[in-house]
């Protein structure tokens, strides 16, 4: 596909708070992991454009690339994965740059919020001295500069009584307190993208929503571009300006998340959007989205890799892969035969 024409069609739908220039171009990302004879393609050829004050969802089963991709801009991926492609970030391109440069740039302009916050988290350390610690690697400033800063991210991410919370440790915090403290310390040095990795997936469903909102809150309030990472459509749909669909390692649909929603076109997306309303899930359980287990990333078949669990597919689905290509004004999608507005199962 050509990123000429999904920066087209994501410049068109910027927010006027947005540049032009894309803060982020990443172009047919690929990573393959090689060891033990074994050889894992888990990113297969990903490429979007993402503009500063937008929110871009990654959604995915698990297993289907999310992390991979994301961790591969950041330079923290094992020295089993090899990476091609392109990511540039405000033109610099990423992908080459040495782990030094790399340092340098991670937390500062790009940061990112993980799950797990109990394991971020250094355990022995109270809670401001790691923030403290995060605003002083990124700047010179001195103690007392550095701890009024550390204050002034724990008001920005709503932290109640930061004072009390400064000195205490991670596990007299609740879980979103806890990831709170993650997103104030992945805003210490005023990053320009934030990579939200399931940042929400261990909370609650109200902690979830109000974690959320202070994510879009800070967006809109500091002007960083945000990359949540899920598996939660519904998640995306309430709060993403577009959204990528990925199934084993590529982009199967993306669009501004309205004309998704309304005009689903992948079977698969169709899927994981049937399985919102029908379960009355467990808040974080993982979709069980349709029958059947994604491909064998070792062995990925010729044609459509969703061809043995979609509903829809006919012979020559198992033959060729079905190129992602923009089929309709700002809408992408990779598939034969794709779902009709207002049609049902
Ligand atoms: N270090 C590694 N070595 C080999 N394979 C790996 C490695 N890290 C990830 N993979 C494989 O790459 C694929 C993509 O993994 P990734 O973590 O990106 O999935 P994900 O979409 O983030 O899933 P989840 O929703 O579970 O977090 C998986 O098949 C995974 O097993
Ligand atoms: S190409 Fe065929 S198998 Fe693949 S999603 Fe479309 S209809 Fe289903
Ligand atoms: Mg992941």
């Amino acid at each position: 596909m050509s990123i000429e024409e999904i920066s087209d069609a994501a410049t068109a739908a910027a927010p006027a708070y947005g540049g032009a220039e894309p803060l982020l171009e990443v172009e047919d990302l690929r990573v393959r992991f090689t060891g033990r004879g074994r050889r894992v393609n888990a990113v297969n050829g990903l490429s979007y454009r993402l503009h500063e004050g937008r929110m871009l969802a990654i959604i995915g089963e698990s297993g289907s690339g999310k992390s991979v991709s994301s961790r591969a801009l950041m330079g923290l991926l094992p020295p089993t994965a090899r990476i091609s492609g392109s990511a540039r970030f405000r033109g610099m391109e990423l992908l080459n740059l040495s782990e030094r440069e790399m340092r340098r740039h991670r937390g500062a302009d790009i940061a990112m919020v993980f799950q797990d916050p109990a394991r971020s988290l250094n355990p022995t350390m109270r809670v401001g001295v790691q923030i403290t610690e995060a605003v002083r690697a990124h700047s010179d400033m001195d103690k007392r500069a550095a701890y009024e800063r550390a204050m002034e991210l724990l008001q920005l991410v709503r932290l109640p009584a930061p004072q009390r919370r400064f000195h205490e440790y991670p596990h007299q915090l609740s879980g979103g307190m806890r990831q709170r403290v993650m997103i104030a310390i992945a805003l210490a040095a005023d990053p320009r993208l934030l990579i939200a990795d399931e940042a929400t997936t261990a909370l609650d469903v109200t902690t979830q929503a109000q974690i959320m909102e202070l994510l879009l809150e800070l967006q809109e309030r500091l002007g960083m571009a945000i990359i949540m990472i899920s598996h939660d459509l519904g998640l995306a749909a309430s709060y993403a300006h577009d959204v990528i669909v990925m199934y084993a390692g590529r982009a199967v649909e993306y669009a501004p998340a309205t004309t998704l929603f309304s005009h689903v076109r992948m079977p698969y997306t169709k899927a994981l959007l049937g399985a919102i309303p029908r379960l009355e899930r467990q808040p974080h359980a993982l979709l069980p989205v349709t029958p059947g287990q994604p491909p064998d990333l070792t062995a990925l078949p010729p044609g459509c890799p969703f061809e043995p669990r979609c509903s829809r597919a006919q012979q020559d689905c198992g033959q060729e892969a079905p190129a992602f290509t923009e089929h309709e004004p700002g809408h992408w999608w990779a598939c034969w035969h794709p779902c009709e507005d207002g049609e049902t199962e």
